[in-house]
């Protein structure tokens, strides 16, 4: 079959196109023709190895896994043994990272993996991009607490992360302020906030409106600027770890004062999260934002435009062309 493959860690063109064996399909996984799948910021972290700590996980001097590929949709062509809730025929979709693969004509899945059936009537560059940035979103959300009634802003609102957590937050009924350039205002306004601020115009930690959570969705701020946006015991968060790597210290620390309080939520991802996204997606209460498509084999331009830090919401592969 036909994949992407890096064998050594580095920019964007240590990736190629190249013919490899398709997956084995082991007792309990799933084979699945890969229609669509995504290039985001985690393929990007693991590509490159940043930060370094994740070479722990994937191979310290080089990849172990040579396809990447987190996020897909597609047919399942066959099922291992043991396998009750799938079979061919099937169209699935959700979020593999750890095995990746996914940018690839196959990709074999563990059934109990990140893996549900398709939306109903979504198309599939829409379900491939309904699971890497509102995985994050929603672990961020779940792990603030935030709760209906209560106000969140959400910074960097045009990014995967930023976009699914406007709608999420929206879902919870949570007022929302978004927060993104003059250029995108537009489209945000679409996704469904009860304020959009312009960044560009104002400075929004000068926002004289104050906030159960401030979510950073593009890593861009610090617990520091946002403090006073926040109420009394209102929680910041950031996608990132911030200069110095200072939210790991300041979750650790903000808790003990029972003020405002910094918490940095480790992302989940289980066929639960793709289920609910799935329900999302089929009621049109969550859209997955597409930027750009490329077809397979100009992924390393794909990389090199999701590396400029300006695409808004998802760039999706088309692995297979849609008809
Ligand atoms: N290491 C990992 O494994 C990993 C995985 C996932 C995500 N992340 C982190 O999560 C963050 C978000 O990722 P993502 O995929 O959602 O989006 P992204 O690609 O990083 O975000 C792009 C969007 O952010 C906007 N943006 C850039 N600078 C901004 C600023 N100063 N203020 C407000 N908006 C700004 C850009 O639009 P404008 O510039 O036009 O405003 C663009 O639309 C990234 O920082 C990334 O590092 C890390």
């Amino acid at each position: 079959m036909k994949a992407a493959v890096h064998s050594r860690y580095g920019p964007p063109d240590v990736v190629r196109i190249a013919d490899v064996d398709e997956p084995t399909v082991g007792a309990g996984d799933v084979l699945v023709k890969v229609h669509a799948t995504t290039v985001n910021r985690t393929d990007c972290g693991y590509r490159a190895a940043k930060p370094f700590f994740i070479r722990l996980l994937t191979g310290l001097a080089r990849p172990r896994r040579q396809v990447l590929g987190t996020e897909f949709a597609g047919v399942v062509t066959a099922v291992g043994g043991g396998v009750s809730s799938f079979a061919a025929g099937d169209r699935v979709f959700g979020y593999n990272e750890g095995p990746f693969g996914t940018h690839a004509e196959y990709v074999s899945v563990a059934e109990d993996g990140a893996i549900a059936a398709m939306p109903e009537g979504a198309a599939f560059d829409v379900a491939a991009a309904g699971t890497e940035g509102s995985h994050y979103a929603l672990s961020a959300l779940r792990t603030a607490g935030i709760a209906a009634g209560q106000d969140a802003l959400v910074y960097g609102a045009t990014g995967a992360i930023g976009s699914a957590a406007v709608q999420l937050l929206k879902v919870l009924d949570v007022t929302v302020t978004a927060v993104c350039d003059a250029a995108n205002l537009e489209w945000v306004r679409d996704l469904g906030p009860d304020r959009v601020v312009d960044y560009t115009a104002q400075d929004f930690t000068a926002d004289q409106q104050r906030y159960d959570l401030v979510l950073d969705a593009v890593g861009k701020s610090t617990f520091g600027r946002c403090r006073r946006l926040l109420k009394p015991g209102g929680v910041y968060m950031s996608s990132d770890l911030g200069p110095g790597w200072q939210n790991i210290p300041l979750t650790l620390v903000t808790p003990l004062f029972r003020g405002k309080r910094v918490k940095f939520g480790v992302p989940v991802q289980n066929k639960e999260m793709v289920e609910y996204f799935r329900d999302l997606i089929e009621s049109g209460r969550f859209r997955p934002v597409i930027d750009r498509r490329y077809p397979l084999d100009e992924i390393v331009d794909a990389y090199r435009y999701v590396e400029t830090g300006q695409k808004t919401g998802n760039v999706v592969i088309e692995v297979v062309p849609p008809s």
